[in-house]
């Protein structure tokens, strides 16, 4: 509790014993708030508050809801950065601290120059694509080149082997080599990475495709500030731009389902990224169907086929996530089995509802 102070520790003199009479001290007490606020802080620029990454997106609060000792409490109100298509920023953007949250901590081995998370991608092929990817946006954003004419990657292949989740492992794998561990004071350390759901976007939901697909690619340049208050020497952060599940976005010509707005739509796209700072920005795209995106958008990426997962692979991701639910290997037992029947499981997310259904089966036979 904080006590009340008494007036003698505040003044330095025992009330009684002041020499001046009250109206000459009520002069004094005026003179020394006076100074008082003329030290304090009368007025903190939203820009000078420091970015909070917590598990709801990007924040700054004006007065944090933590600190215990303010008498006001009208003043807790935060702002957050949410990426145009947001429905919140929890959703959109992923920052160093979501990221953790999902891949854990980095531990100290990195035999091959790349960090190795708590909760890793499991096998040796998505490792490869892992320090590929890498080694190109790190080379393209330490060396500066920001008219390069490799824009980014396209991921294809079949559904649930992990296109999005390479796209996430690689902003994560950034933000080691980048200096970013989540405290982001200076803005050129930040890394994030803004995901964009094709199918949203395509579908008109938040209005104008055209509009929204301008807005992105502003945003990724600009951050927050849509680059109002932006000056030239400001630090830039450096972002990967996902855009999940495009094939709705940029379909193909001759497919009957591409309409004129298609074409408008992607060609607002290739200008975007023709104009891409590829020194602070990489572009993924991610889709199992590429037969169904239109070929200059193909050409644009450098692909990658995510092929199905090798029934090792399977086998040691359904071992990890057996270990999280405390599996005996009697429990476990099923779920390998049905894995080794050839050509049965063909995807990474098939193998975790599988561990699922495992779980629950088993606690609700549990007496
Ligand atoms: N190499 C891997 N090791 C461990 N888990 C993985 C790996 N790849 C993917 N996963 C997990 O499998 C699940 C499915 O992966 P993800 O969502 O990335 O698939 P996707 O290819 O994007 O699928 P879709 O085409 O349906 O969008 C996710 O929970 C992901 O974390
Ligand atoms: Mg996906």
């Amino acid at each position: 509790m904080n006590k009340i102070r008494p007036i003698e520790e505040n003044v330095g003199v025992r009330y009684a014993d002041r020499k001046e009479n009250l109206l000459e001290w009520l002069y004094q007490l005026r003179d020394r708030q006076r100074q008082h606020q003329r030290q304090g802080a009368w007025l903190i620029k939203g820009r000078d508050l420091p970015w909070e990454n917590n598990r709801q997106g990007k924040m700054k609060w004006f007065l944090h809801p933590a600190l215990d000792n303010t008498s006001i409490r009208s003043m807790i109100v935060f702002e957050q950065e949410i990426p145009p298509g947001g429905r919140s920023g929890a959703q959109k953007i992923y920052t160093f601290e979501r990221l953790r949250d999902e891949f854990g901590t980095f531990t100290a081995d990195h035999r091959d120059g790349l960090g190795h998370a708590e909760r890793e991608l499991v096998g040796s092929r998505y490792r490869e694509i892992l320090r590929e990817l890498t080694a190109i946006v790190s080379y393209q954003w330490k060396e500066h080149l920001e008219r390069s004419a490799l824009k980014g990657f396209l991921f294809h292949g079949a559904v649930g082997v992990g296109k999005t989740a390479m796209a996430k492992r690689l902003t994560y794998e950034l933000c080691r080599r980048f200096g970013d561990n989540g405290s982001a004071e200076r803005s050129s350390d930040e890394v994030v990475m803004i995901l964009v759901d094709g199918a949203d976007i395509a579908r008109g939901r938040y209005g104008d495709t055209e509009e929204q697909l301008r807005d992105i690619f502003k945003y990724a340049r600009d951050g927050q500030s849509g680059g109002h208050h932006r000056h030239d020497d400001d630090p830039r952060r450096r972002t990967v731009l996902l855009f999940d599940d495009v094939e709705s976005l940029f379909l193909t010509r001759n497919s009957g389902g591409a309409k004129e707005w298609h074409f408008s739509q992607n060609s607002i796209f290739f200008h975007s990224i023709d104009d891409l700072d590829t020194a602070h920005t990489a572009v993924i795209l991610t889709t199992n169907r590429i037969d169904l995106v239109d070929e200059a958008i193909v050409d644009r990426f450098l692909s990658y086929e995510f092929a199905p997962p090798p029934v090792s692979v399977l086998e040691q991701v359904a071992c990890e996530k057996a270990k999280l639910q405390r599996f005996t290997e009697e429990d476990l037992q099923p779920v390998l089995n049905a894995i080794r029947a050839p050509g049965a499981v063909k995807s990474i997310r098939e193998i975790e509802r599988m561990v699922m259904r495992a779980y629950v089966d088993k606690l609700l036979k549990a007496p």
